[in-house]
């Protein structure tokens, strides 16, 4: 029960990787508020564990905002910020349009910041953390993925300049980096039919299969426990190797 009396956020929790965290949240003691642009998946994720669940798109600054301060003012305080919520989007880095960059970054990047801002003063109120859900993509080029990569390369980037900023209002900010979980986001990828195999092969898993969810759920909670209360700016692959 080490979250026992925490509050927590979970972004992207009506599936995959950030309803596997709810739920380790849970387990450990937590109440989650599940949020997620998919609100009816974000209420059934916080319904299985006695939490509370919204509908919120990440990139819109404004409800980012009023979901945090909702939060603050229901529970009190806020404890552990987990920004989960992502997109992935594959094709020629010369075919994509200016919407979908900017759709990419808006919700994998830009959608992390509109969290944190709002949650910064609470966080540093409660001695709280923040965990993000950065990718292998984040630290190492991803071919076809210009930007994926460019937005969780920047979600790595932005992990290190908040921990060093903050280390001294006690407030830590960590990363887990996954590579090949088995999510419904890996299972709706869609490659350009002409990759050449070769530049994707970074990709392979070195295990041969994906890591269940649960696997980056329990790396995030550790880093976001007391366990890691020295671990700060760390952006921790969960990879089984692949970018050893
Ligand atoms: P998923 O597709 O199962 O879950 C993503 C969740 O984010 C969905 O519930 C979706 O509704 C939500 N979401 C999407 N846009 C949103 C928005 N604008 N506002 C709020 N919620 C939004 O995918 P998965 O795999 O669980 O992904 C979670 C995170 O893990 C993402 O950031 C992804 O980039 C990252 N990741 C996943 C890997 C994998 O192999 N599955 C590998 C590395 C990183």
């Amino acid at each position: 029960m080490r979250f026992d009396g925490r509050v927590v956020i979970v972004t992207g929790s009506a599936s995959g990787i950030g309803q596997a965290t709810a739920q380790r949240f849970a387990a450990d003691g937590a109440t989650v508020v599940c949020a997620d642009l998919n609100e009816a998946g974000a209420k059934a994720t916080a319904a299985d564990i006695g939490g509370a669940g919204i509908g919120l798109d990440v990139s819109d600054p404004d409800a980012a905002t009023d979901a945090v301060e909702r939060v603050v003012r229901e529970h009190g305080h806020l404890d552990v910020l987990a920004n989960v919520a992502g997109i992935l989007q594959f094709g020629h880095a010369d075919e994509l349009s200016a919407e979908e960059w900017n759709r990419v970054i808006s919700v994998n990047l830009t959608g992390v910041f509109n969290m944190i801002r709002p949650a910064l003063p609470n966080l540093v109120a409660s001695g709280g953390n923040i965990v993000n859900v950065a990718s292998t993509s984040g630290l190492h080029g991803q071919p076809y993925g210009a930007a994926y990569s460019a937005s969780k390369g920047g979600v790595v980037m932005l992990t290190r300049a908040l921990a060093v900023e903050y280390a001294k209002k006690g407030v830590r900010v960590n990363a887990v980096c996954p590579g090949g979980v088995d999510t419904p986001l890996v299972a709706n990828m869609t490659m350009p039919d002409d990759v050449e195999g070769f530049l994707v092969a970074r990709m392979e898993l070195v295990r041969g299969h994906f890591a269940p969810p649960s696997d980056i759920a329990s790396v995030l909670c550790f880093l976001a426990s007391d366990d890691a209360r020295n671990v700060t700016g760390a952006c921790v692959p969960v990879d089984y190797g692949m970018t050893a």
